[in-house]
């Protein structure tokens, strides 16, 4: 904040003088040992994609406009809340609002051997109203499957999140905060489309002045999202719509009953929502979502994703099928602390390097110790032996390496373990000046790399 003398405006020096900068709405600054969790998460996810045959992707974080206009410019991603931008050299660009198109334009411009599998992890950006669990700036992992019909792909994607959701503690079809919902619903072929908007249109014209204005304003550019209504005031017109099922072709049918087999084996729990529709334009035949039991149905929903069917010949690729699913972090991260599971990981050095002598000597233990595997931290500027023993307690290091002055002279380092090996938490990080079981020894130098050995096993 910036203050000035007399209470007058803040004028450009002040402002040059005290630079005091947040950052901008919906987005956020993170710090490990977070980020360190964040990392756990995407590693798992990366482990399971691979597992079932995925390579990743990396695509660019801004494209040409054109390629997110495909997602529907009826829908609010498109309408309202991309960030658009001209560069310098007049080209119309947008950060990407989600991953899944870039994906099939890269597909479109690089082919790859078919059925082309592959996964990602990146930031997304929209310009949405920010709040808990909604941010502007977020980030997904998710998988994408270009060049099958196959409905069995369908299930293993849904697989795929469900089995990544259990090793964080969310559970598919479990009761309580723990829980995930699996939602899934078939729009059927783009051709069994104008039927059915015909029979949504008619249907909800026929009681216009029942509707939400804001779902009158959507009703006239796209009847097919006032089914994702939220609004009391919709809800129970929307309750008694035409269902896109009876409109859907005899092979999209099929197809979904394949899918809904498939999860059936796989003992993978789930509810037919005829209304999910979600909110991008480009789904055909399978959609699913997974929402939180334990966050407020606005937020609730961890994940998405289903067929699309016409997006990559939309791109200019050839007129290949696609099925894939994006999943949030940020939101994800909250229903696992509202449930209580996979908590953020402690993570201790395993040495601290303690020096009084002003010479090289931590730097050489420091670097020694790293190659030889071992995470190793130390204090600087030269600070009392009394403020580094704090330092290295506070760090949660399982040992401390001391060199004085004694020990340069003598070519040894003195080693005092501070805690339990790693995983036996019973002690805790000893006092400074105390031993954690064990006693200080001086050691010969040389032998430092193999008495960390010994003293970390577990
Ligand atoms: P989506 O449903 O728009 O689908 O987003 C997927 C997930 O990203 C959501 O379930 C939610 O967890 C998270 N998410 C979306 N917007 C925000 C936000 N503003 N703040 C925090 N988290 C958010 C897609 O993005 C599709 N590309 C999924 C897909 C892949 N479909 C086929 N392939």
């Amino acid at each position: 904040m910036v203050t000035t003398q007399g209470g007058r405006a803040p004028i450009l020096s002040d402002l040059m003088a005290r630079p005091s900068f947040q950052a901008t709405p919906g987005t956020r600054d993170l710090f490990a040992p977070d980020t360190d969790r964040w990392r756990v998460l995407t590693g798992i996810f990366a482990d399971e994609a691979s597992r079932a045959g995925f390579g990743q992707v990396v695509t660019p974080m801004f494209e040409d406009i054109g390629v997110f206009t495909r997602l529907g410019e009826a829908s609010d991603v498109v309408s309202k809340e991309l960030y658009d931008f001209e560069d310098k050299g007049g080209r119309r660009l947008a950060l990407r609002p989600e991953l899944t198109a870039s994906v099939c334009r890269a597909f479109a411009q690089n082919r790859q051997l078919l059925p082309w599998k592959s996964w990602y992890a990146g930031a997304a950006f929209r310009q949405e109203k920010s709040q808990r669990g909604r941010f502007r700036q977020f980030d997904q992992v998710g998988a994408e499957v270009i060049g099958s019909h196959d409905p069995d792909l369908d299930v293993e994607l849904i697989a795929l999140a469900v089995r990544f959701y259990e090793q964080l503690g969310l559970v598919v079809g479990a009761e309580g905060p723990t829980g995930l919902t699996l939602l899934i619903n078939s729009l059927g072929d783009k051709a069994d489309r104008p039927a059915y908007l015909s029979a949504l249109t008619d249907y909800f014209n026929a009681s216009l002045d029942q509707l939400s204005e804001q779902s009158q304003q959507t009703l006239a550019v796209n009847p097919l999202r006032v089914l994702d209504s939220k609004r009391p005031q919709d809800a129970e017109l929307v309750a008694a719509a035409p269902v896109l099922a009876d409109f859907i072709s005899a092979e999209a049918t099929a197809a979904f009953e394949r899918v809904q087999q498939g999860l059936d084996a796989l003992g993978i729990t789930y509810t037919v929502d005829p209304r999910l529709v979600r909110g991008l334009d480009y789904y055909t035949r399978t959609t699913f979502e997974f929402a939180a039991n334990s966050l407020e149905s606005a937020q609730n929903a961890v994940g998405g994703g289903g067929r699309y069917d016409g997006l990559v010949a939309d791109l200019g690729g050839p007129d290949e099928p696609g099925v894939g699913f994006a999943l949030g972090i940020d939101r994800t991260l909250i229903a696992c602390d509202e449930a209580g599971v996979f908590a953020t990981p402690e993570v201790n050095v395993d040495v601290w390097v303690v020096c009084t002598t002003g010479g090289l000597e931590a730097v050489g233990i420091a670097d020694e110790l790293r190659q030889a595997g071992y995470s190793v931290d130390r204090s600087f500027d030269n600070r009392s032996m009394k403020a580094q023993m704090k330092a290295a307690n506070r760090s949660g290091a399982a040992i401390a390496v001391i060199v004085g002055d004694g020990e340069a002279a003598a070519g040894t380092v003195s080693v005092r373990p501070m805690r339990a090996p790693s995983g036996d938490t019973t002690g805790g990080p000893a006092e400074a000046g105390q031993d954690a079981g064990t006693k200080q020894r001086e050691i010969s130098r040389p032998d430092l790399v193999g008495t960390i050995k010994e003293l970390l096993q577990p």
